[in-house]
Order: structure tokens, then C-alpha cells, then sequence
């Protein structure tokens, strides 16, 4: 007899769409569970603007207790023009850099890959974006997210001052650029570092410390960049980026702008990955979309990053390539059959709902082989 594998797993919907495509994960979920040798214990717990209504804070101790006793978490996103006004701390994304912080999630995967079906929704020419494969590694649990001191004070009558403190130390660059150099050797051993080593210190170092770790791996051939030149070569020329490794707030922006080039921020999945010690969550998986408030509870938004974020988690958790290709295949297949959300719509194909859109997802799925 095949012993299934049993897997808890915390689904974090958060706010805005994050509850629609959280809908459209479950029925993707419960078909894996129905379908596979998988036993997938789900709990799901709130964090951000839904947290802040209900307990008063971003995430709650209880909530974070129940997630970090898990195998993955699964979450939405956070945020909305509800909670804006509040201070810092008590503010939606602070729960999102919480979980991400405490629970050491310092690696954060984000590709940008083109869907053939989908060339026509970039905004750049369909030559420039073919076969774009990009995988960008954001150093996610330092930089100046997290950097003390931090705040706004006041210096005058009618003067204050605001803040931030963009630290790294070479420990932390160390471990970000041995996975970046890890990830390229697996893929075509071409790692871009990207900084502002010119004008900042602390991504002097970055540079130094990435160049020291390159002497382990020969394979892999390390450029340089900084990330002015960084952001336009994106758009200029995408496709001579592999494997781009860069600080926390670097990825951040230029993550957003890779997205784009694949023709939606609604399509993008993204792992962020801490060290393993036992008993404690060391993953978590997100769409980079936000919450969108503007689309929210309209059945509008594109469930997709949230399932493909699931995928990864079965790749990078689980060690399940099989399912993270199946998802992946699954979702090329709806694509070519030409059913769009409206994010990724243009004009002569079938117009779905979210909901819709998860259907379809499964109904697909029904069709494969496991
Ligand atoms: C992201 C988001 C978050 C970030 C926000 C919501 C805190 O933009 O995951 O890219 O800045 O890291
Ligand atoms: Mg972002």
C-alpha cells in the first residue's frame, strides 16, 4: 500500500482580491488532495486589514503560532485604502514583513516567465519578450525594509525629518548570493548582482561579498550592474537576464517591472524561503500582485499567480516537480485555449470571471494523466 504523505499547510487569504483567489486555490487544492497521493491538511488563519479589524494588529500572536507549526503557508495579500491612516506598525503590510521577518525568510524567488499565449498582452514588441525566462532573487528579510534607525521626528516648528537605514551585513549577503549562485548553476550559470555600489556603501559591499562567493563556483559567469542601468536594460533588452540577485528594496522595484514584460502582475508567483530547522515553517508563497482594492469583489482579478504560486510551493517544499509542471501545463493549456481574465484581455478572446478561471483550472486538470 502507498502511504500518502500527509502536508499542513496555513492559507492566509488576507485582503482585497486575496480573498477571491483564495476561493479559486482551494478547489485547486482539494482536487490535488482528491487526485494525488498528497494529504493536504489546510488551516487558514487572517493576517493584515482583516486582522486589524478583528484583533487590533497586522498579525496576531495567535496567528502566528498556528503558521509557523506548518509545513508552507499560502498567502494572498494585504493592504487597502481602509487602513491607510494608521501608523506604521499597525498597518496591513506590516504583518506580511512580520511573517517574513520572523520567521527568517531571507531568499525570495520571483520568475517572470512569458507564457507564448500571452506575448500579445506585454507592452513591449513580441521579439523582445519571446522565450523571456528571468529568475530574480530579492534579499527579502534585511536592507532598508528593516534597517534601524528608522522613523519620522520633528526638527523644527514646521519641520520633521523621515528616515530609513539601508544596512546589510556581509553575513546576510553571503547567504542570498550562495542561493543565487546554487540557482544559477541549475539554470544557464549566468547571475547578475545588481546594486548602487557607486553611491551607497553598504551595496559596496554587497558587490564585494557577491564577487568573494563567486570564487566558489567558477561555473557560474557573475556581471554587475547598478540598478538605474538595471531597470532600463529590463525594458531595453530582457532577455540577456538569467539569475539577477539583488537587495531588498532593488528586487522589490524591479520585480514589478519584470512582471509587466510578461504581460500581467496577475500572473506572477513568487516563493520566499528561509533555512530549514525542524518544526518550524521555513516557506512561504505569494503572488507579487498587492490586494487591488480597485478590482476587489468585483470577480475580475486573475487567480493565476496564487496557483502558481501553489506550484512552486510543491516544487521548492515538496519536491514536487511533477505537480509544479502539471499546474504549470495546465494553465499554458487554458491560456492557448484563449480564456482571459480581464487583466490579460485584449479583444478577440473568451472573457472569464475568477471564478470561472478556477473552474477551469480544475475541469483541466480532470483531463491530465497523474
Ligand atoms: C511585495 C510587496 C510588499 C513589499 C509590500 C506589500 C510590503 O510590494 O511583496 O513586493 O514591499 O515587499
Ligand atoms: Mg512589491
Amino acid at each position: 500500500m502507498i502511504m500518502s504523505k500527509s502536508l499542513k499547510i496555513a492559507l492566509l487569504p488576507g485582503d482585497g482580491i486575496g480573498n477571491e483567489i483564495s476561493v479559486e486555490l482551494i478547489k485547486v487544492l482539494n482536487w490535488i488532495n482528491n487526485n494525488t497521493d498528497l494529504n493536504i491538511n489546510l488551516i487558514e488563519e487572517i493576517v493584515g486589514g482583516a486582522s486589524i479589524d478583528k484583533y487590533g494588529t497586522p498579525l496576531s500572536d495567535k496567528t502566528f503560532e498556528a503558521i509557523s507549526k506548518t509545513d508552507a503557508i499560502i498567502l494572498g495579500a494585504v493592504g487597502g485604502p481602509k487602513w491607510e491612516g494608521l501608523s506604521f506598525e499597525k498597518r496591513p503590510e506590516r504583518g506580511l514583513l512580520n511573517i517574513r521577518k520572523k520567521l527568517d525568510l531571507f531568499a525570495n524567488f520571483r520568475p517572470a516567465i512569458v507564457f507564448d499565449a500571452l506575448i500579445s498582452s506585454s507592452s513591449l514588441k513580441a521579439d523582445i519578450i519571446r522565450g523571456l525566462d528571468i529568475l530574480i532573487i530579492r534579499e527579502l528579510t534585511s536592507g532598508i525594509y528593516f534597517g534601524e534607525p528608522r522613523g519620522i521626528e520633528k526638527i523644527g516648528k514646521d519641520e520633521f525629518k523621515g528616515f530609513n537605514t539601508l544596512i546589510y551585513t556581509s553575513k546576510e549577503i553571503e547567504r542570498i548570493a550562495e542561493i543565487a549562485f546554487k540557482s544559477a548553476l541549475s539554470r544557464s550559470r549566468r547571475l547578475c548582482s545588481i546594486d548602487k555600489a557607486n553611491v551607497l556603501e553598504s551595496t559596496e559591499l554587497w558587490r564585494d561579498v557577491v564577487t568573494k562567493v563567486s570564487k566558489k563556483y567558477p561555473e557560474v559567469e557573475l556581471s554587475h550592474m547598478y540598478v538605474d542601468n538595471a531597470s532600463m536594460q529590463l525594458v531595453r533588452k530582457p532577455n540577456q537576464f538569467d539569475v539577477i540577485v539583488t537587495t531588498n528594496m532593488f528586487g522589490d522595484i524591479l520585480s514589478d517591472c519584470a512582471s509587466m514584460l510578461t504581460g500581467s502582475l496577475g500572473m506572477l508567483p513568487s516563493a520566499s524561503i528561509g533555512k530549514k530547522v525542524d518544526g518550524i515553517c521555513n516557506a512561504m508563497y505569494e503572488p507579487v500582485h498587492g490586494s487591488a482594492p480597485d478590482i476587489s469583489g468585483k470577480g475580475i482579478a486573475n487567480p493565476f499567480a496564487m496557483i502558481l504560486s501553489m506550484a512552486m510551493m510543491f516544487k521548492y517544499s515538496f519536491n514536487r516537480n511533477d505537480l509544479f509542471m502539471l499546474i504549470n501545463k495546465v494553465i499554458n493549456s487554458i491560456l492557448k485555449k484563449g480564456y482571459r481574465t480581464k487583466d490579460i484581455f485584449s479583444s478577440n478572446e473568451k472573457l472569464v470571471s475568477t471564478s470561472e478561471m478556477g473552474d477551469l483550472v480544475v475541469e483541466e486538470l480532470a483531463n491530465e494523466k497523474i
